[in-house]
């Protein structure tokens, strides 16, 4: 369908970065994706004094460069999870630990998306893209000098996910699943090392949720930061994830992790093969049984 390859017209992306990225995996890449760069260390939270646990005893190790999936049924602690890694909130006990430094309140790291796409409505896309540059040190001190070459990067970006042409449009002109673009654009602006995907694709249907997994693919392949998606959607993480872990119901904890076997750059042909479906069916299984427990 791409042509060997998640190549799509008008993207910046060429099959030869990714020929880069896979060296990189093959030639030392992988020593760096053994090195843990997200550690939770049992890790337990309770929202309130009294509460009972949302988290029960967590223990993770997500390596710099990896891309992770949390699946599991609504309410077992998969957004909490993101609120403790991107220091939004402390855990009630263990540790957790981005870059190896334990984390003590909001990382500025991070770039985040979620179900919503949250573009604020009195901003171009170009501005909400931008957003993150006034907020997130060092760059909001450098925004006024260097605006050209922030607005530029953003430009590219807004080019890479096929959004050439609306930078000056509101979200309001936009259909949902090019928001969900713009709203990727934004929490990658800033090159954060650590991206937090809460259900980004939920809302959108079929088609363009799977156009969006080969858009993230693309970007996260060029650029490789570290990814924890949350979905609910097991095909997405079948797609997209490097390792895929299943939680309980609450109080959440992880009660499997799965290794990805298939190969990358990962395209739509990949989800009619046997072992796509198989790993689909077993990740089905597991959902099934953590339902039923
Ligand atoms: N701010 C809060 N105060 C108190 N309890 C909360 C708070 N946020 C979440 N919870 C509770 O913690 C548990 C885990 O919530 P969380 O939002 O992490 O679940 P989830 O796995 O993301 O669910 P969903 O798939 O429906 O989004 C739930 O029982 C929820 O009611
Ligand atoms: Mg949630």
């Amino acid at each position: 369908m791409h042509s060997g390859a998640v190549f799509r017209p008008g993207f910046l992306l060429t099959t030869s970065d990714f020929t880069k990225k896979n060296d990189q995996d093959q030639a030392g890449g992988l020593t760096a994706v053994s090195k843990s760069f997200v550690e939770l260390n049992n890790v337990r939270l309770r929202y309130s004094e009294g509460d009972d646990l949302a988290l029960e005893t967590t223990n993770m190790k997500i390596g710099k460069g990896e891309f992770i999936a949390v699946v599991g049924p609504s309410g077992c602690g998969k957004s909490s999870l993101l609120k403790l890694v991107s220091g939004l909130m402390p855990p009630s006990e263990g540790t957790v630990i981005v870059d190896n430094k334990e984390v003590a309140g909001p990382l500025k790291i991070v770039g985040m998306a979620f179900q919503n796409p949250t573009l604020l409505p009195w901003r171009t896309t170009l501005d909400n893209v931008l957003l993150p540059m006034e907020i997130v040190k060092p760059h909001r001190n450098r925004l006024r000098k260097n605006r050209a070459e922030y607005e530029e990067r953003a430009r590219k970006l807004l080019a890479s996910v096929g959004l050439e042409g609306h930078e000056d449009k509101y979200p309001w002109e936009l259909s949902g699943g090019m928001q969900q673009r713009a709203s990727l654009c934004r929490s990658l602006i800033h090159e954060p090392d650590l991206l937090m995907l809460d259900e980004p694709f939920g809302a959108l249907d079929a088609f363009t949720r799977e156009e969006l997994w080969d858009i993230l693919q693309n970007l996260w392949m060029v650029r490789p930061f570290t990814v924890i998606l949350v979905t609910h959607d097991l095909r997405e993480a079948a797609y997209l994830a490097d390792t895929i872990y299943v939680m309980s119901k609450r109080p959440g904890k992880i009660l499997v992790e799965r290794e990805n076997p298939l190969p990358r750059p990962r395209d739509q042909e990949a989800t009619f093969t046997q072992p796509f479906t198989d790993l689909v069916h077993e990740l089905r299984s597991h959902i099934r049984d953590v339902r039923e427990s």
